[in-house]
């Protein structure tokens, strides 16, 4: 397998590496970058733990390779919070959303539903109940917290709806309606949100 130079950013910085284009954009963000927001699951795209942004866009980073998202801007569970890396961050109110909810129980799907929360609300930020549904529906949580879940991207919908209108928003607004994703590749199995909310 030969390397070649790849230029990825990530969480706002250009980064260069010297790996095969075929490695998983996941093993580079947990190896090469200590970046372990992102955790690795099933490997086969179908969990949802290793979400990341592309773009605004929600992907899986497990079956999505460096070389296709050369030069693009991927953010990562880490580079959510304002202030960057710093240690003084503020989180993202999808982060403390999820965090005053309580809405973990073992925690390991909970990078995989924030970062898709926040593709979602960036694509749509009045996202309905249906919408919200929508967009977690790949997601899957063993632990069975999908109502703490549900009630989180809520909240922080709410929130975040509140703090633009506040800024003046039309504008921003604008900006934020772009159709949303979806998520590739194929469908999931096992316990989804949606399967299992009443
Ligand atoms: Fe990537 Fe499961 S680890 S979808």
């Amino acid at each position: 397998m030969t390397t070649q130079p790849v230029t990825l950013i990530i969480n706002g910085k250009e980064q260069n590496f010297a790996l095969s284009t075929e490695t998983p954009l996941l093993y580079v963000l947990r190896n090469d970058c200590g970046l372990n927001g992102a955790k690795f699951g099933c490997g086969l795209g179908e969990c949802g733990a290793c979400t990341v942004l592309l773009g605004d866009r929600p992907i899986r980073a497990c079956t999505t390779r460096i070389g296709a998202v050369r030069g693009r801007h991927i953010t990562t569970l880490e580079g959510l919070a304002s202030g960057g890396l710093d240690d003084d961050r503020t989180p993202h109110p999808v982060q403390q959303a999820f965090c005053e909810v309580q809405a973990a129980q073992c925690g390991y799907c909970l990078n995989g539903m924030i970062m898709a929360t926040v593709g979602l609300l960036r694509s749509n930020p009045h996202a309905d109940e249906k919408a919200i549904r929508a967009a977690l529906r790949r997601q899957l949580c063993r632990c069975g917290t999908h109502m703490e879940i549900l009630a989180a991207v809520r909240l922080a919908r709410d929130r975040m709806a509140e703090e633009t209108a506040d800024a003046g928003g039309p504008a921003r607004l604008q900006t934020l309606q772009s159709p949303p994703a979806p998520f590739h590749p194929a469908p999931a199995a096992g316990t989804e949100a949606e399967a299992s909310a009443p």
